[in-house]
């Protein structure tokens, strides 16, 4: 049974965007202003970073068949460029000088493992099921608070039990498509699990190919507000590990779910560091973001 439907994409953000002309492959959530761009140019723009965040997940050895074991090397990375011009939009007629801010998530597999999934046949054959769920409307938060990749916007009541309404709702074999599981009463408000949907990673993605897209509204390129609202923003991001139907098994345990909240805190050098940025950067007590905003201040 051929099960490399993994391409699907359900795209609640940005209504229907199957087949987007600039994103013709699928296997990205595109939403916001980053439906005016192709794949190309967006890739372009976000391979020069102004800002990123680079977290360390729990991951596995996929290289071998599911249930294989742990291993460390995994990253859940945000990009973010301040100044995507819009004469490189699909429709640069309308390109007026003014610029927008982009934001790229994607998961990053150990170097080791990058290549695994780059032939048909391994996607073809592999037992493995790789899920990542973006949270597009968690309320903004302090980025301080997703300095070590924890979620401290919600209680670890809701962690937990959020985490575990994803491992049965996409249980055994379920692929992960459709709706997400209702919200956990014990989140309150803190997220909204109604307007966004689950992406069942394309596992050839695991080498670092963007697995949700987002822009700002056009800005002036002077305009620093829209790059400091995209440094500030917290993505909370549920990765899940399970089995498809190819593993074969009847009653396996359930999948692993992790929630990592990231935020591209890490201003590049090169970038005017906007102020405010520079002030949250050097409040925190992380002696790499000490480090790193030295820097930035030596370099201002
Ligand atoms: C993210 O930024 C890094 C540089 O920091 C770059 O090497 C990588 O290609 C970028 N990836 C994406 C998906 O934008
Ligand atoms: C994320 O951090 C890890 C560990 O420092 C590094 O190996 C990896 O290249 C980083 N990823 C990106 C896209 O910068
Ligand atoms: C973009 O340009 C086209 C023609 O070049 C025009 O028909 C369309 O209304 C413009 N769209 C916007 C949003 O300005
Ligand atoms: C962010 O959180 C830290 C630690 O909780 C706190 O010290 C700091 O004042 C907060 N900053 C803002 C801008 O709320
Ligand atoms: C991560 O942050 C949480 C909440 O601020 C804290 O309790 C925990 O000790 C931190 N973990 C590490 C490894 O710094
Ligand atoms: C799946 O498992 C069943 C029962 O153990 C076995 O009969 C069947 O041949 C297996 N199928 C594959 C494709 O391995
Ligand atoms: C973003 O980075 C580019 C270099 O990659 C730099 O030219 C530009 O000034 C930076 N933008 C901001 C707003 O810092």
């Amino acid at each position: 049974m051929k099960q490399s439907s993994y391409w699907l994409v359900l795209l609640p953000l940005a209504p229907g965007a199957h087949g987007l002309p600039g994103w013709p492959m699928g296997g990205t959530i595109v939403a916001g202003n980053a439906v005016q761009f192709d794949r190309g140019s967006w890739e372009a723009n976000l391979a020069h970073p102004n800002a990123t965040g680079n977290n360390s997940i729990t991951g596995f050895d996929v290289s071998t068949p599911w249930p294989s074991t742990q291993i460390d090397g995994w990253h859940l990375v945000v990009n973010v460029t301040g100044d995507i011009p819009d004469s490189e939009a699909m429709n640069p007629s309308n390109a007026t000088g003014k610029t927008f801010t982009g934001t790229s998530i994607f998961l990053q597999a150990p170097e080791n493992l990058r290549t695994t999934f780059s032939y048909e046949n391994a996607i073809d054959e592999t037992t493995w099921k790789i899920c990542v769920v973006v949270i597009p409307n968690a309320p903004q938060e302090n980025a301080t608070a997703a300095e070590n990749g924890t979620c401290s916007i919600m209680s670890s009541q809701c962690v937990t039990d959020l985490q575990q309404a994803y491992a049965d709702k996409f249980a055994r074999n379920q692929d992960c498509y459709g709706t997400p599981p209702s919200t956990p009463s014990s989140c309150g408000n803190a997220i909204n699990t109604g307007n966004f949907n689950v992406q069942q990673l394309p596992l050839d993605s695991i080498s670092g190919k963007e697995v949700f897209v987002t822009a700002s509204e056009p800005h002036s390129p002077s305009d620093g507000k829209a790059l400091d609202d995209a440094t500030a923003k917290v993505w909370p991001v549920l990765t899940i590990w399970g089995w498809n139907g190819r593993a074969n098994v009847s009653d396996a345990p359930s999948p692993t779910v992790q929630l990592s909240c990231i935020s591209a805190r890490e201003v590049e050098p090169g970038s005017g560091t906007p102020d405010s940025a520079g002030s949250r950067y050097c409040g925190s007590a992380v002696a790499a973001l000490v480090v790193a905003c030295v820097v930035t201040y030596a370099l201002v």
